[in-house]
């Protein structure tokens, strides 16, 4: 016996044998929790991991808070989930040629404000404050 033909011997509806198989493997278009810590983030420019965010076209990904920092080509500062709002993967990255976030996954772009930019991009991309101090060298990533 299948095991479709076993829970529908269970007396499970067509929608329930659905959530049965769907879950933990069906994506939706829920965009995930915010994972910066409430205080933020402070990233140290001189810091090796971080160093190459002192040129333009430039971005690093911070794996544990699932974000990607960028500087533009204009030197304007940007900080992003890495989770795509498409269909959550973690693929997001910053194209410098574009100025854009790019997701690897489907092809969704984003504006370097986080606006969707094609059909996959539709839902934005969340989008930090971010500041850099006087010297340079300290990027404060706000969690708002
Ligand atoms: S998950 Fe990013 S484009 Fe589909």
């Amino acid at each position: 016996m299948k095991r479709k033909e076993f829970l529908r011997t269970l007396g499970l509806s067509s929608a329930a044998l659905w959530a049965t198989y769907c879950l933990g493997s069906c994506k939706t278009d829920e965009v995930k929790p915010n994972e910066l810590p409430a205080d933020g983030l402070t990233l140290n420019l001189n810091n090796a991991a971080y160093s190459s965010l002192k040129n333009n076209g430039s971005f690093v990904v911070i794996q544990d808070q699932k974000i990607v920092v960028a500087r533009t080509n204009a030197g304007v500062y940007v900080a992003v989930t890495r989770v795509c709002s498409h269909q959550q993967q973690e693929q997001i990255a910053f194209v410098a040629s574009s100025s854009e976030f790019e997701c690897g996954a489907h092809g969704a772009r984003f504006s370097s404000t986080g606006q969707g930019l094609n059909d996959n991009g539709r839902n934005g991309l969340r989008t930090y404050r971010t500041e850099i101090n006087q010297a340079g060298d300290t990027l404060k990533i706000f969690n708002s």
